[in-house]
């Protein structure tokens, strides 16, 4: 470990600058999945514990250096107090934060607006960074699932205050790298999602370090297609055939064992509740499209998960989002659960729609770790350096 936890920085007195990621889901004004605002509470308390005040930078959206009305961070101020149990001074702007009133100076915690709403934000501006930087005396990153943004707010500043990783990104850090950095082997990775074109780096970094990969989702087809298999009308990038090729092929060379699908569930139609049928991958109907990895499939891929010590996971089997097509995420979601409760498995997994499939199929609570990330998850898995994670170092 090469960088400062919490436990490092002397904070008395000192005005801790933490850049949280409370990019949460909000509908009508309501947050529809506090997970993200749960996850920095310890940090927030751990720097009120230590006599410090945390003024929380963080952003909403992408406003793109501009004001955009419905991206205030003001509207998280409820679900915020609610969580933390402290009140939440809002600050409007840069100005209000360089001259604090008397209210802003008495709060515990401060949250000043939108950072993305300064065009220097994602500029990763030394101007703008130093702007900030004036407004404290430490510096604290909580914010993992941002860690892949070169922003002043995640970068910039961390070079420029004594600088700390917060409690959410200690553990972020040390899951993933218990993860994939030393993991109990067998170490098994399951890939799914729609497009090979967007997991590729994934794809090539895991099968050097992996030693069960399985392929599902959409990918899937592709390299089902790229065997000369007729796949129908399923989501398929066949002009990825080469690659979906050169990559079986590399796994073949580093020992990696791949798992495709053996059987399928296909339909004519993506609808809730659409007649579907159960075929061997070699027998797609032409007018059909694949929708989820078959029985045989899920057998195969649990059989797998017995004989694994450490899983990670990103993306689903299937269509999970609309049943019955939720099938094959919800039964190996379930048996890796089952796995981690006994004991026998640690499995972590991340990504926006990874951790919804999880939820979805009552795992997630079982799970060693879900990390808060998305982007960030997928380029960490990548063997990719996070510049918020490299500043810190
Ligand atoms: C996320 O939601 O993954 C993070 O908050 C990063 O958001 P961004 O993709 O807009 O940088």
């Amino acid at each position: 470990m090469s960088w400062k936890s919490l436990d490092d920085m002397d904070l008395d007195g000192k005005t801790v600058l933490t850049r949280v990621d409370i990019n949460v889901p909000v509908e009508n004004g309501q947050v529809t999945d506090t997970t993200r605002i749960d996850r920095i509470v310890p940090t927030v308390q751990a720097i009120l514990d230590k006599g410090g005040k945390p003024m929380l930078l963080a952003h909403f959206g992408r406003p793109k250096g501009k004001v955009v009305d419905s991206m205030t961070l003001r509207q998280l101020v409820p679900a915020l107090e609610n969580a933390l149990g402290h009140s939440v001074q809002f600050i409007e702007t840069l100005d209000g934060a360089e001259n604090l009133t008397e209210e802003a100076r008495a709060a515990e915690v401060l949250l000043l607006e939108n950072i993305r709403f300064n065009p220097g934000e994602e500029a990763n501006d030394e101007d703008f960074a130093r702007r900030i930087a004036a407004l404290g005396d430490v510096y604290c990153n909580d914010a993992f699932s941002a860690a892949h943004r070169a922003h002043a707010s995640t970068e910039a500043l961390a070079r420029l205050l004594p600088a700390c990783a917060g409690r959410l990104m200690q553990s972020e850090l040390e899951a993933l790298e218990n993860a994939l950095g030393n993991p109990h082997r067998p170490l098994m990775a399951v890939v799914g999602g729609a497009k090979v074109s967007t997991k590729l780096d994934l794809l090539s970094n895991l099968i050097e370090k992996v030693d069960i990969l399985v392929i599902g989702g959409a990918i899937a087809n592709t390299f089902l297609a790229a065997q000369g298999l007729d796949v129908g009308r399923s989501l398929c990038e066949h002009d990825m055939a080469d690659t979906a090729r050169a990559i079986a092929e590399k796994a073949a060379k580093t020992g990696c064992e791949v798992i495709l699908p053996r059987d399928v569930v296909v339909a004519e139609d993506l609808r809730e509740g659409a007649a579907f049928e159960i075929v061997r991958t070699e027998d797609c109907p032409e007018e059909a499209m694949i929708l989820d990895a078959g029985p045989d499939s899920v057998f195969h891929i649990t059989q797998a998960m017995d004989r694994a010590a450490t899983l990670i996971w990103n993306g689903p089997l299937g269509a999970f989002e609309t049943p019955p097509f939720d099938g094959a995420t919800n039964a190996a979601a379930a048996h890796a659960a089952g796995l981690c409760h006994s004991g026998k498995l640690i499995a972590v997994a991340g990504g926006g729609d990874t951790v919804a499939a999880l939820n979805q199929a009552d795992a997630a609570d079982y799970f060693s770790y879900i990390s808060t990330a998305g982007g960030a998850f997928l380029e960490w898995m990548e063997g990719k350096t996070l510049p918020g994670v490299a500043a810190l170092e």
